[in-house]
């Protein structure tokens, strides 16, 4: 039996990237799959290639009543909301001294703030039929620090304490909460003009897998987490990162994949 069989998800972000494989994925493994972002072209011409089983939602996160009539909708399309993905997001480049408190308040309000809009919405129902699965996409960004993104790195730590509060809160309706620390992943986030040399970024940050990720790979992490297959895992923190936050690789040139 496909590992999603029968049960719907809500996956944010989805027109793209991680969003897009993610959805692809679920569907394959048998579940309805709401694909919910702010790119309408990019969203609904995804969906129509998918069938009937996919459906395009456009939701921006930080919107919090757009977040109830989305489930709304999706629960009248599909019926009751089993998985949620929190996957949208933005990111800002700069040291804290050229972050505005705007540019840290817009990420805020997309990245952790539209997380937490995405589990208080579906919550109530995951409680009314004692069980549900989220799973909120971090980043390595909220397993460490980086210098030059302090305001991605803050709302993606926020992601990773908010998770495991709310793994905590939701265990007794079998409700659980994990979230996914992706590394550097070739998607228009990390990689918007399709220009990436992964070998050369693989050297140049020490990623020890001398590559970067694919969406993919991400999705297969987000697909168990979702599945029945990970009944007694909540608050659990998952790099999917080419061991890059394994430790400190001093030598990479010792490595044979590394030319
Ligand atoms: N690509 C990477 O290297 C990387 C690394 C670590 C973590 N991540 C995380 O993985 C997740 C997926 O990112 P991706 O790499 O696929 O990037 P992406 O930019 O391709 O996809 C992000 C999606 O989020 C959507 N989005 C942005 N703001 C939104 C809003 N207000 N409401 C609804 N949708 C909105 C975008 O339209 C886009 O479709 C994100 O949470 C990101 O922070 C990515």
């Amino acid at each position: 039996m496909a590992r999603l069989e029968g049960k719907t998800a809500f996956v944010t972000g989805a027109a793209r990237g991680q969003g897009a494989a993610t959805t692809q994925l679920f569907l394959r493994e048998g579940a309805n799959v709401v694909i919910a972002d702010i790119l309408a072209e990019e969203g609904q011409a995804l969906a129509d290639t998918l069938g009937e089983k996919a459906c395009f939602c456009l939701l921006d996160v930080r919107d919090e009543d757009a977040w109830l009539r989305a489930i709304s909708a999706a629960e009248a399309r599909f019926g009751p909301i089993d998985i949620l993905v929190n996957n949208a997001a933005a990111t800002f480049y700069g040291a804290i001294e050229e972050t505005a408190k705007t540019d840290l308040e817009r990420l805020l309000s997309i990245n952790l703030i539209g997380a937490f809009l995405g589990m208080k919405a579906v919550i109530p129902g995951m409680k009314a039929r004692r069980s549900g699965s989220i799973v909120n996409i971090s980043s390595v960004n909220g397993l460490r620090g980086t210098a030059g993104m302090g305001a991605y790195d803050a709302t993606k730590w926020g992601v990773r304490g908010i998770s495991k509060t709310a793994a905590l809160e939701l265990a007794a309706w079998k409700i659980r909460v994990n979230s996914i620390h992706p590394g550097a992943i070739d998607t228009p986030m990390l990689n918007p003009d399709g220009s990436l040399d992964s070998a050369q970024m693989a050297r140049d940050y020490a990623i020890a897998f001398g590559r970067v990720g694919q969406p993919e790979e991400v999705a297969q992490a987000s697909l168990f987490l979702a599945s029945d297959e990970a009944s007694y895992i909540s608050g659990a923190e998952l790099a999917v990162d080419g061991a890059w936050t394994a430790g400190l690789l001093v030598n990479s040139q010792s490595l044979g994949h590394v030319q």
